[in-house]
């Protein structure tokens, strides 16, 4: 008790924090630069003898994925280039043999929602005008392309009436699960494709992919999305929400709306920003409902609040009337997501001393910083605090729609097809859901003002 008194009294008095002043735009830059630091720290992939896209353990693929997102956002709100040369390079590096963001090493346990990440980071790459790769390369939109037309032909009417399962091979656990995350990237893919090119062939797999969500029970009337049903028992839905799932369901939704402006989509938009505000929202903040009460979110779970944050930011440009209920949401989030940037720590973190990331932006016991903390901690972070920069700032005339309907700077490449995968033997069994979870073994070790505190 008395121990827990004293390290709590001084987590208090940690000297760090992320101050900014959000009525300055200088100032939120500043601080987003400080998160992005520390961030980038956390990945060495572009140093020598490392590979080049690949964050370290305890994080997945799909993760280093999240991350360039992130940071072609960051470089698109604010203008500062630091970070696009790792960026570019970790993205080509694992753009595969088929063209189709399925690297030889990932398949044996890459799953769709894996491939459909990184695939969203092209696009995004694509939407922003982020430097192209070179004119006699793959371009970003056709890599985006590529994926997507690697999920059409996954697409699987046997069970369930439709739907991608979770797991490309049938000998990774949870081929026989049917996820909101899976169809979620292929929806948020096909909506913002069809935005950028108005080929019919995108907005009707968006409707599709919505429409079977809802009559298999995944989006439900009140627009909750919930994380998804095993092939062998359609009707039984695991209800677990989760904030990436209701951020990419939103982003695209959006997407549809700002290219149809039909009442249809609309409506689509409005239930799920009602779920986001019904569920991820507690004390004016995002939080992430299925376990940061509880303290029991794993390393996957803790970065879904960066897509949120970049569904809701990019919703309230697509969809400007949500502009009004969404900015406040992302303003009172960054701030105090930027608070919880507060930690003092040593060797797990690299950043700026005092300004290591915390989880929770909802302040437990009069406590800022929650003493969690990894690469999803400083990407939700990053994607809040960016989240309120208004009219970006990226080069290339890029006047801020970063993701809205531009065609960005990305020139038309030679359109080059993806190849097939290819039978793939498994060496290793991959994780599955369960293990993913069991694969967070590291313990973080946190000074805190002299006392050490072990975590997990
Ligand atoms: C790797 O990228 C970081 C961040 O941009 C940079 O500071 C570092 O110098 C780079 N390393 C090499 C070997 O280029
Ligand atoms: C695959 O792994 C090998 C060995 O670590 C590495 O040299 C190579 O760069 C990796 N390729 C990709 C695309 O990650
Ligand atoms: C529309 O997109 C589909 C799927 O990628 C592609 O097969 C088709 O060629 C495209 N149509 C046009 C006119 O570009
Ligand atoms: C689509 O997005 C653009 C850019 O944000 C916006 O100006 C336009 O009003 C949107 N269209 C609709 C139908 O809301
Ligand atoms: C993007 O470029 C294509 C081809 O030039 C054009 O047809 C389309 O209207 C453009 N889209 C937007 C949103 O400007």
């Amino acid at each position: 008790m008395q121990r827990a008194a004293l390290a709590v009294a001084l987590l208090g008095a940690s000297v760090g924090a992320i101050k900014i002043d959000f009525t300055d735009a200088a100032s939120v830059k500043n601080g987003a630069s400080t998160i992005a630091y520390g961030l980038v720290k956390y990945y060495s992939g572009n140093e020598t003898g490392q590979v080049p896209g690949i964050l370290p353990e305890p994080y997945y693929w799909w993760e280093s994925g999240a991350l360039f997102n992130t940071l072609i956002d960051y470089w698109a709100q604010t203008g500062d280039d630091t970070y696009n040369a790792v960026t570019k390079q970790g993205l080509l590096w694992q753009v595969g043999e088929g063209n189709n963001l399925m690297p030889v090493n990932q398949t044996a346990s890459e799953a769709n929602d894996d491939q459909g990440v990184w695939a969203l980071a092209a696009l995004s790459a694509a939407e922003s005008g982020f430097p192209s790769p070179a004119a006699d390369q793959l371009q970003w939109l056709d890599l985006a392309k590529n994926v997507f037309d690697d999920l059409v032909a996954r697409w699987d009417t046997k069970t369930c009436g439709g739907g991608l399962r979770w797991q490309i091979f049938t000998f990774n656990a949870g081929y026989d699960y049917k996820n909101s995350a899976s169809n979620g990237v292929f929806f948020d893919l096909a909506a913002r494709l069809y935005l950028q090119t108005k080929n019919s062939t995108y907005s009707h797999w968006a409707s599709e992919v919505f429409e079977w969500e809802q009559k298999v029970g995944l989006i439900s009337d009140s627009y909750d999305v919930f994380d998804g049903v095993r092939t062998e028992a359609c009707g039984t839905v695991d209800k677990i929400q989760n904030s990436m799932n209701a951020g990419i369901f939103l982003h695209g939704s959006a997407a549809m709306y700002n290219a149809t402006s039909s009442s249809e989509w609309k409506t689509r938009v409005d239930g799920l920003l009602k779920g986001v505000q019904s569920t991820f929202v507690k004390d004016n903040v995002l939080f992430e409902a299925a376990c940061e009460g509880q303290g029991t979110c794993n390393v996957d779970m803790q970065g879904y609040k960066s897509f949120l944050a970049r569904g809701l930011k990019a919703t309230s440009e697509l969809a400007p009337y949500t502009g009004q209920t969404i900015r406040p949401l992302l303003l009172s989030s960054a701030k105090a997501a930027a608070a919880a940037c507060a930690g003092t720590t040593t060797k797990m973190y690299l950043g700026k001393p005092g300004t290591v990331c915390g989880f929770s932006w909802i302040a437990k016991n009069g406590q800022v910083f929650d003493g969690k903390i990894g690469v999803g901690e400083q990407l939700n972070a990053l994607s809040a605090v960016i989240s309120t920069i208004s009219g970006g700032a990226a080069a290339g005339g890029d006047d801020g729609e970063g993701s809205s309907g531009g065609n960005g700077t990305s020139t038309a490449g030679p359109s080059k097809t993806s190849g097939t995968a290819g039978p793939v033997t498994a060496s290793v069994k991959p994780p599955s859901a369960g293990t993913r979870v069991a694969a967070n073994a590291v313990a973080a070790v946190v000074v805190l003002g002299g006392v050490v505190v072990g975590l997990l």
